[in-house]
């Protein structure tokens, strides 16, 4: 390669990189760039949105209900029964990829929403976030496969981060500490999120990048409708 050529590659490269934050690391790290910005600061530390919905405040200060947390849990299941099913049915047959990686939710929520039912806590009926969410997931999974993939990955690594510090304060505020099933996974969490991250990174990589831009660009799609599912958990 001629020194021009390899003055020009480099630029090139410099440029994707400016361009599109986390380029050269993968794609999962693009996604995981346009999330953590869409946090506020009181969530994380890479936030940058305004406070403007009360899920949006630091997790210490909120005033979780066990009727509403009971809401939260319900409406979570169908979001994560759509998920598993959309994998399932592999309407695109990458969707197959993402089947059993271990960070599925159904079955644990099922055993949560029992334990809740034994202790003579009513169990609510399915309300409009989760009912939503799950069927926007439902009609997008067959039209927008590259929108999809981006609740895909928002769902469950937001699970495992955030979702977990959500989890672990509620408990402190109203379960007495009692871990759910929800928070807890069969084998090495870390292990099964790379698993997830590396399947998709080699997914996209068959992407053009105008594919790429519009699964980014859903991120604050996922964000908005995965807040008002959170947001159940406050409702007194
Ligand atoms: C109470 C609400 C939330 C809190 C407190 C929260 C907090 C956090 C924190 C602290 C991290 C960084 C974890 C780390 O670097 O190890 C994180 C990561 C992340 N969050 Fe959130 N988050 C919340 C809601 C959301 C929502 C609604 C979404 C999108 C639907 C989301 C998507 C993500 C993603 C994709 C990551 C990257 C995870 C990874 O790559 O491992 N978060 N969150």
């Amino acid at each position: 390669m001629s020194l021009k050529a390899v003055t020009v590659s480099a630029t090139m490269t410099e440029k994707a990189k400016k361009r599109y934050p986390g380029e050269s690391k993968g794609f999962v790290e693009e996604m995981k760039f346009v999330a953590m910005k869409l946090h506020t600061k009181q969530q994380a530390k890479e936030g940058e949105k305004e406070i403007s919905q009360p899920e949006e405040r630091s997790v210490v200060k909120w005033k979780p209900t066990t009727e509403g947390y009971l809401r939260f849990l319900v409406d979570s299941k169908l979001v994560y029964d759509a998920l598993e099913n959309i994998v399932y049915d592999a309407a695109y047959s990458y969707y197959a990829e993402f089947r059993s990686t271990g960070l599925e939710r159904s079955a644990s929520l099922a055993k949560d929403l029992e334990w809740f039912r034994e202790q003579g806590h009513p169990i609510p009926e399915p309300s409009s976030p989760g009912l939503t969410y799950a069927q926007y997931l439902k009609e997008l999974s067959v039209k927008d496969p590259q929108a999809f993939i981006c609740h895909f990955y928002n769902i469950y690594f937001a699970h495992s981060a955030g979702g977990r510090m959500v989890g672990k304060k509620v408990a402190e505020k109203i379960l007495n500490n009692k871990v759910l099933e929800f928070y807890k996974w069969d084998g090495q969490l870390s292990q099964m999120l790379q698993g997830v991250r590396d399947k998709l990174d080699k997914v996209s990589e068959g992407w053009t990048r105008e594919e790429k831009n519009r699964c980014l660009e859903e991120t604050e799609k996922s964000f908005r409708l995965s807040g008002e599912v959170l947001r159940l958990i406050l409702v007194s």
